[in-house]
């Protein structure tokens, strides 16, 4: 059975041109680069050139900090908690302000400071989706304020947000600002020197690259201590042997991201709306948020009367991967923000499912995915009603 991956948010197939360029780092050029031979030595070029990929990706200066990671995951730790050290512990500043869609890895982050004694606010979406600056304002205080933590795209919904606004907001009042880019890679242009962000984290595995590698930007001047503490490596920011052959493949899955930029807005945004607009044709279904306000590859839609999981399960079985884009917190069945800020029932919250494409996702590919959710749509629909 031929199977078709519409699961891109989760992670993504490594381009085998990236797959390439890191098969040597296995099994020839294997030193450390902090060695002092030539093992060591001959590495340290093919990294100059990843990082200056990295670095040209999102538009950092060379004077910026771009550290070399494991996952967007230790990023996002590596800002809240560095920021506690250095700013809440060190100041009378005591609050955080993120919001309540962001990945779990940055809302777990802040709850944890909360046992610390620092104050988070989460500020919610609007009825379209999105954290609005209006909002953001309402809640930041340069006195109080040590960090604001926001997203730059929502994995589950595709949702931009209006970074440029909030970033700039928090510039003109002194505050640290962070962006979880992990959505944003690849699918919108993310430019540092455009917008003023201090901090950006993003993983190599969202954009075609290997997993087990990320990278948190900081802007220059920026100061925050370490999560993990070692020897020098990263210049201090980040210990342990790095990743060599992440790092390789990190770079060049930037460069490739780049490059297709225009037609992941083009050619996989069309793919896309194809496969949006059959699933808008069946009854009783609703694609959360406004398709412009979205990342080109995201679907999050609710189909009535059918639960998310039994739509992934049956699909599953016909070679097609989605996912429920965690509609409804799973252990406690409540329904999510989005939806909720959206006026979205929690009926309908609980059919949420997610589809996420990418530039090796084709028509063909599109067109079974959309024979099949008919057929199985009509097939659960039908069930439903015969158990009421
Ligand atoms: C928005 C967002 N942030 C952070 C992460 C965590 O990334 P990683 O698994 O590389 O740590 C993810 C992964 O799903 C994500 O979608």
């Amino acid at each position: 059975m031929e199977r078709i991956y519409l699961d891109n948010n989760a992670t993504t197939i490594v381009d085998p041109k990236v797959k390439d360029a890191m098969e040597p780092f296995f099994s020839q050029m294997y030193g450390n680069p902090n060695s002092l031979h030539n093992f060591g030595i001959e590495i340290r070029p093919y990294m100059r050139i990843a990082l200056d990929r990295l670095y040209a990706g999102i538009n950092a200066k060379e004077s910026d900090d771009i550290v070399i990671n494991s996952c967007a995951t230790e990023g996002n730790n590596t800002v809240i908690k560095g920021v506690y050290y250095e700013v809440i512990r060190n100041t009378g500043k005591n609050e955080i302000v993120t919001t309540q869609v962001e990945h779990p890895c940055v809302i777990n982050s802040c709850k944890f400071l909360e046992t610390l004694g620092v104050k988070v606010i989460y500020l919610p979406v609007n009825s379209e989706g999105i954290v609005d600056a209006d909002i953001l304002r309402e809640h930041i205080h340069p006195d109080r304020t040590a960090l604001v933590s926001i997203m730059w795209a929502n994995n589950e919904t595709g949702l931009v947000f209006p970074i440029h606004e909030l970033a700039t907001l928090c510039r003109e009042k002194g505050i640290l600002f962070h962006t979880d880019a992990v959505q944003a890679i690849g699918k919108v242009e993310v430019d540092v020197q455009d917008v003023p962000v201090d901090f950006l984290t993003f993983s190599a595995h969202k954009f075609h690259g290997p997993k087990g590698v990320g990278s948190l930007f900081m802007r220059e001047g920026v100061n925050i201590p370490p999560l993990l503490h070692g020897g020098e490596q990263m210049g201090g920011r980040r210990a342990g042997t790095v990743n060599t052959a992440g790092l390789i493949g990190m770079g060049y899955a930037m460069e490739l991201a780049i490059q297709h930029l225009k037609y992941e807005n083009t050619e996989v945004r069309r793919l896309r709306d194809k496969l949006e607009d059959a699933i808008l044709s069946i009854r009783d279904v609703l694609v959360i948020g406004r398709r412009e306000l979205r990342t080109p590859n995201t679907i999050l839609a609710a189909f009535k009367g059918v639960e998310g999981e039994a739509l992934i399960w049956d699909l599953n079985q016909r070679g097609i991967a989605t996912s429920t884009g965690s509609a409804c917190a799973s252990e406690s069945l409540e329904p999510n923000p989005t939806f909720v800020a959206m006026h979205i029932s929690s009926e309908l919250a609980h059919t949420g499912i997610r589809l996420s494409l990418s530039r090796f996702t084709t028509e063909e590919e599109v067109d079974l995915t959309i024979l099949a959710i008919r057929n199985t749509v009509e097939r659960l629909r039908s069930i439903s009603m015969k158990n009421r």
